[in-house]
Protein backbone atom coordinates (compact mmCIF):
# COMPACT_ATOMS: atom_id res chain seq x y z
CA UNK A 1 0.00 0.00 0.00
CA UNK A 2 0.98 3.30 -1.00
CA UNK A 3 0.49 7.05 -0.14
CA UNK A 4 -0.70 7.57 -3.47
CA UNK A 5 -4.16 5.29 -2.76
CA UNK A 6 -5.52 8.67 -0.89
CA UNK A 7 -6.85 10.72 -3.22
CA UNK A 8 -5.80 14.35 -3.22
CA UNK A 9 -8.98 15.54 -2.04
CA UNK A 10 -8.34 14.26 1.15
CA UNK A 11 -5.59 15.89 2.65
CA UNK A 12 -7.92 18.99 2.23
CA UNK A 13 -9.67 17.78 5.04
CA UNK A 14 -7.78 18.63 8.67
CA UNK A 15 -8.81 17.05 11.37
CA UNK A 16 -5.83 17.75 13.45
CA UNK A 17 -7.24 19.82 16.42
CA UNK A 18 -10.32 17.51 16.85
CA UNK A 19 -7.88 15.03 17.40
CA UNK A 20 -5.88 16.52 19.48
CA UNK A 21 -8.58 17.41 21.90
CA UNK A 22 -9.61 13.22 22.08
CA UNK A 23 -6.17 12.38 23.08
CA UNK A 24 -5.94 15.22 25.62
CA UNK A 25 -9.23 13.92 26.99
CA UNK A 26 -8.00 10.44 26.56
CA UNK A 27 -5.60 11.14 29.67
CA UNK A 28 -8.06 12.68 31.83
CA UNK A 29 -10.33 11.73 34.45
CA UNK A 30 -14.05 11.33 33.40
CA UNK A 31 -13.85 14.24 31.00
CA UNK A 32 -17.18 15.81 30.13
CA UNK A 33 -17.71 15.48 25.73
CA UNK A 34 -19.41 18.46 24.44
CA UNK A 35 -18.36 18.25 21.11
CA UNK A 36 -21.39 16.05 20.19
CA UNK A 37 -25.12 17.95 19.62
CA UNK A 38 -27.11 14.81 21.86
CA UNK A 39 -30.27 16.35 22.80
CA UNK A 40 -31.25 15.53 26.62
CA UNK A 41 -33.96 13.62 26.51
CA UNK A 42 -34.18 10.22 24.95
CA UNK A 43 -36.30 9.26 22.05
CA UNK A 44 -39.85 9.38 22.51
CA UNK A 45 -41.88 6.32 23.11
CA UNK A 46 -44.41 6.68 20.57
CA UNK A 47 -41.21 7.15 18.00
CA UNK A 48 -40.09 3.87 18.93
CA UNK A 49 -42.73 2.10 19.15
CA UNK A 50 -43.26 3.12 15.34
CA UNK A 51 -39.71 2.09 14.04
CA UNK A 52 -40.65 -1.40 15.81
CA UNK A 53 -43.68 -1.38 14.06
CA UNK A 54 -42.51 -0.38 10.73
CA UNK A 55 -39.24 -2.95 11.07
CA UNK A 56 -42.16 -5.75 11.71
CA UNK A 57 -44.62 -5.17 8.99
CA UNK A 58 -41.83 -5.35 6.63
CA UNK A 59 -40.86 -1.85 5.54
CA UNK A 60 -37.37 -2.70 5.31
CA UNK A 61 -36.83 -2.55 1.69
CA UNK A 62 -35.40 0.57 -0.23
CA UNK A 63 -37.89 3.55 -0.10
CA UNK A 64 -38.60 6.05 -2.95
CA UNK A 65 -34.93 7.79 -3.16
CA UNK A 66 -37.51 11.66 -2.30
CA UNK A 67 -39.01 9.32 0.94
CA UNK A 68 -42.25 8.32 1.73
CA UNK A 69 -45.12 9.58 0.73
CA UNK A 70 -46.53 9.93 4.10
CA UNK A 71 -43.67 11.87 5.45
CA UNK A 72 -43.30 13.98 2.78
CA UNK A 73 -46.66 14.74 2.57
CA UNK A 74 -46.78 16.07 6.26
CA UNK A 75 -43.99 18.15 6.19
CA UNK A 76 -44.94 19.83 2.66
CA UNK A 77 -47.88 20.68 4.36
CA UNK A 78 -45.94 22.68 7.00
CA UNK A 79 -43.64 23.72 4.69
CA UNK A 80 -46.55 25.48 2.37
CA UNK A 81 -47.85 26.79 5.33
CA UNK A 82 -45.12 28.36 6.60
CA UNK A 83 -44.06 30.01 3.12
CA UNK A 84 -46.19 29.28 0.60
CA UNK A 85 -43.62 29.68 -2.27
CA UNK A 86 -45.07 27.70 -5.64
CA UNK A 87 -41.53 26.79 -6.71
CA UNK A 88 -40.76 25.02 -3.04
CA UNK A 89 -40.14 21.09 -3.34
CA UNK A 90 -39.05 18.96 -0.04
CA UNK A 91 -37.70 15.42 -0.21
CA UNK A 92 -36.46 13.25 2.83
CA UNK A 93 -32.30 13.23 3.72
CA UNK A 94 -29.73 10.87 5.27
CA UNK A 95 -29.56 13.12 8.29
CA UNK A 96 -28.95 16.78 8.28
CA UNK A 97 -25.35 16.31 7.06
CA UNK A 98 -26.68 14.12 4.45
CA UNK A 99 -28.62 16.89 2.97
CA UNK A 100 -25.90 19.12 3.84
CA UNK A 101 -23.50 17.14 1.58
CA UNK A 102 -25.63 16.90 -1.33
CA UNK A 103 -26.55 20.71 -1.62
CA UNK A 104 -22.95 21.71 -1.23
CA UNK A 105 -21.97 19.05 -3.83
CA UNK A 106 -24.43 20.06 -6.18
CA UNK A 107 -23.78 23.80 -6.02
CA UNK A 108 -20.11 24.05 -5.32
CA UNK A 109 -17.45 24.15 -8.07
CA UNK A 110 -14.26 23.78 -7.27
CA UNK A 111 -12.61 27.30 -6.69
CA UNK A 112 -15.86 28.51 -5.48
CA UNK A 113 -16.49 30.55 -2.44
CA UNK A 114 -18.63 29.56 0.68
CA UNK A 115 -19.42 32.25 3.06
CA UNK A 116 -19.43 30.81 6.66
CA UNK A 117 -19.86 32.86 9.65
CA UNK A 118 -17.48 32.04 12.72
CA UNK A 119 -17.81 29.90 14.78
CA UNK A 120 -19.57 27.52 12.88
CA UNK A 121 -20.84 23.98 12.96
CA UNK A 122 -17.47 21.63 12.44
CA UNK A 123 -18.71 19.67 9.10
CA UNK A 124 -19.20 23.20 7.03
CA UNK A 125 -15.76 23.57 6.68
CA UNK A 126 -14.52 19.94 5.76
CA UNK A 127 -18.24 19.54 3.22
CA UNK A 128 -16.62 22.88 1.49
CA UNK A 129 -13.26 21.38 1.20
CA UNK A 130 -14.73 17.56 0.03
CA UNK A 131 -16.59 20.12 -2.77
CA UNK A 132 -13.58 21.77 -3.73
CA UNK A 133 -14.55 24.82 -2.60
CA UNK A 134 -13.21 27.83 -0.41
CA UNK A 135 -14.53 28.40 3.09
CA UNK A 136 -14.70 32.29 3.74
CA UNK A 137 -15.44 33.23 6.92
CA UNK A 138 -17.08 36.24 8.77
CA UNK A 139 -15.78 36.89 12.11
CA UNK A 140 -18.94 37.14 14.46
CA UNK A 141 -16.89 37.93 17.49
CA UNK A 142 -17.62 39.00 20.41
CA UNK A 143 -21.21 39.28 20.17
CA UNK A 144 -21.99 36.13 17.47
CA UNK A 145 -24.82 38.71 15.56
CA UNK A 146 -24.59 38.91 11.97
CA UNK A 147 -23.10 42.48 10.31
CA UNK A 148 -24.31 41.93 6.93
CA UNK A 149 -21.85 44.51 5.28
CA UNK A 150 -19.31 42.21 6.72
CA UNK A 151 -20.75 39.83 4.50
CA UNK A 152 -21.20 42.32 1.22
CA UNK A 153 -17.56 43.65 0.99
CA UNK A 154 -16.73 39.05 1.38
CA UNK A 155 -18.95 38.88 -1.73
CA UNK A 156 -16.59 38.43 -4.96
CA UNK A 157 -17.33 36.90 -8.47
CA UNK A 158 -16.60 33.10 -6.92
CA UNK A 159 -19.21 33.42 -4.14
CA UNK A 160 -21.95 30.49 -4.19
CA UNK A 161 -22.88 29.99 -1.13
CA UNK A 162 -23.49 31.64 2.16
CA UNK A 163 -24.16 29.17 4.86
CA UNK A 164 -26.21 29.86 7.48
CA UNK A 165 -27.59 28.33 10.98
CA UNK A 166 -29.83 29.73 13.40
CA UNK A 167 -29.73 28.69 16.19
CA UNK A 168 -26.29 28.33 16.31
CA UNK A 169 -24.03 25.59 16.72
CA UNK A 170 -21.59 25.98 18.79
CA UNK A 171 -22.62 29.17 20.14
CA UNK A 172 -26.75 28.71 20.96
CA UNK A 173 -27.13 32.56 19.30
CA UNK A 174 -30.79 32.84 17.32
CA UNK A 175 -30.00 35.72 15.08
CA UNK A 176 -32.53 38.44 14.65
CA UNK A 177 -35.22 38.78 12.38
CA UNK A 178 -33.49 41.83 10.55
CA UNK A 179 -30.33 40.11 10.55
CA UNK A 180 -31.73 37.35 8.38
CA UNK A 181 -33.91 39.88 6.53
CA UNK A 182 -30.91 41.84 5.35
CA UNK A 183 -28.84 38.41 5.02
CA UNK A 184 -31.77 36.99 2.55
CA UNK A 185 -31.78 40.07 0.53
CA UNK A 186 -28.44 40.39 0.33
CA UNK A 187 -28.22 36.93 -1.04
CA UNK A 188 -31.01 38.09 -3.51
CA UNK A 189 -29.58 40.91 -4.70
CA UNK A 190 -25.94 39.11 -5.63
CA UNK A 191 -27.46 36.04 -7.05
CA UNK A 192 -25.80 34.28 -4.13
CA UNK A 193 -27.38 30.97 -2.97
CA UNK A 194 -28.40 30.46 0.87
CA UNK A 195 -28.59 27.35 2.75
CA UNK A 196 -30.06 27.87 6.19
CA UNK A 197 -29.51 25.15 8.58
CA UNK A 198 -32.48 24.73 10.62
CA UNK A 199 -31.81 22.03 12.91
CA UNK A 200 -32.13 23.76 15.93
CA UNK A 201 -35.47 25.24 15.19
CA UNK A 202 -37.36 23.70 17.79
CA UNK A 203 -35.01 25.16 20.64
CA UNK A 204 -36.00 28.43 20.42
CA UNK A 205 -37.36 28.98 23.51
CA UNK A 206 -38.17 32.92 24.15
CA UNK A 207 -39.53 33.91 20.03
CA UNK A 208 -40.99 32.05 17.89
CA UNK A 209 -38.36 30.56 15.46
CA UNK A 210 -38.13 32.50 11.86
CA UNK A 211 -36.20 31.36 8.75
CA UNK A 212 -34.16 33.51 6.18
CA UNK A 213 -36.42 31.67 3.55
CA UNK A 214 -39.35 34.52 4.42
CA UNK A 215 -37.63 36.91 2.65
CA UNK A 216 -35.53 35.21 0.25
CA UNK A 217 -38.00 32.06 -1.70
CA UNK A 218 -34.87 30.34 -3.13
CA UNK A 219 -33.43 29.83 0.12
CA UNK A 220 -32.40 25.88 0.31
CA UNK A 221 -33.30 24.99 3.93
CA UNK A 222 -32.12 21.82 5.50
CA UNK A 223 -33.49 20.26 8.81
CA UNK A 224 -34.03 16.92 10.74
CA UNK A 225 -35.63 14.67 12.98
CA UNK A 226 -31.79 14.35 15.06
CA UNK A 227 -32.32 16.87 17.82
CA UNK A 228 -36.15 17.52 17.85
CA UNK A 229 -36.78 13.57 18.22
CA UNK A 230 -33.41 12.78 19.67
CA UNK A 231 -32.90 10.25 16.83
CA UNK A 232 -29.41 11.11 16.13
CA UNK A 233 -27.77 7.85 15.33
CA UNK A 234 -31.40 6.99 13.15
CA UNK A 235 -30.23 9.15 10.00
CA UNK A 236 -32.81 10.92 8.92
CA UNK A 237 -33.39 15.17 7.56
CA UNK A 238 -35.38 16.99 5.21
CA UNK A 239 -34.45 19.45 2.59
CA UNK A 240 -36.49 21.61 0.73
CA UNK A 241 -35.47 24.65 -1.70
CA UNK A 242 -36.31 25.68 -5.29
CA UNK A 243 -37.51 22.89 -7.49
CA UNK A 244 -34.31 22.83 -10.12
CA UNK A 245 -32.02 22.75 -7.11
CA UNK A 246 -33.72 19.80 -5.30
CA UNK A 247 -34.23 17.94 -8.90
CA UNK A 248 -30.15 17.78 -9.26
CA UNK A 249 -29.93 16.97 -5.41
CA UNK A 250 -32.38 14.09 -5.98
CA UNK A 251 -30.16 12.66 -8.69
CA UNK A 252 -27.19 12.81 -6.62
CA UNK A 253 -29.00 10.72 -3.37
CA UNK A 254 -30.27 7.92 -5.60
CA UNK A 255 -26.46 7.35 -6.31
CA UNK A 256 -25.16 8.38 -3.23
CA UNK A 257 -27.21 7.40 0.28
CA UNK A 258 -29.68 5.92 -2.34
CA UNK A 259 -32.74 6.83 0.36
CA UNK A 260 -33.10 7.66 4.26
CA UNK A 261 -33.13 4.73 6.54
CA UNK A 262 -36.55 3.38 5.48
CA UNK A 263 -38.47 2.09 8.85
CA UNK A 264 -36.83 5.32 10.33
CA UNK A 265 -38.89 7.15 7.88
CA UNK A 266 -42.25 5.57 9.21
CA UNK A 267 -41.11 6.46 12.61
CA UNK A 268 -40.38 9.89 12.05
CA UNK A 269 -44.20 10.17 10.86
CA UNK A 270 -45.26 9.48 14.09
CA UNK A 271 -43.07 12.38 15.55
CA UNK A 272 -44.90 15.36 16.32
C1 LIG B 1 -25.66 22.83 13.00
C2 LIG B 1 -25.79 21.38 12.69
N1 LIG B 1 -26.14 21.02 11.45
C3 LIG B 1 -26.26 19.73 11.11
C4 LIG B 1 -26.00 18.72 12.02
C5 LIG B 1 -26.10 17.30 11.58
O1 LIG B 1 -27.23 16.66 12.09
P1 LIG B 1 -27.76 15.26 11.57
O2 LIG B 1 -27.64 14.33 12.73
O3 LIG B 1 -29.20 15.48 11.18
O4 LIG B 1 -26.93 14.85 10.43
C6 LIG B 1 -25.63 19.04 13.34
C7 LIG B 1 -25.34 18.00 14.32
O5 LIG B 1 -24.76 18.21 15.37
C8 LIG B 1 -25.52 20.42 13.67
O6 LIG B 1 -25.17 20.81 14.91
Amino acid sequence: MSERWIADRMHNIDASGIRKVFDLAANMKDPINLSIGQPHFDTPDEVKESLFDAVRDGKNAYSQTQGIAPLREKLEARVAAEFGHADRQLFITSGTSGALMLTLSALVNPGDEVIVFDPYFVMYKHLTAMSGGKVVLIDTYPDFKIDVEKVRNAITDRTKLILFNSPSNPTGTVASAEEMKALAELAREKDVALLSDEIYRSFCYDDEFVSPAKWNEDTIVIDGFSKSHSMTGWRCGVVHGPAHVMQQMTKLQQFTFVCAPHPVQWAALSGR
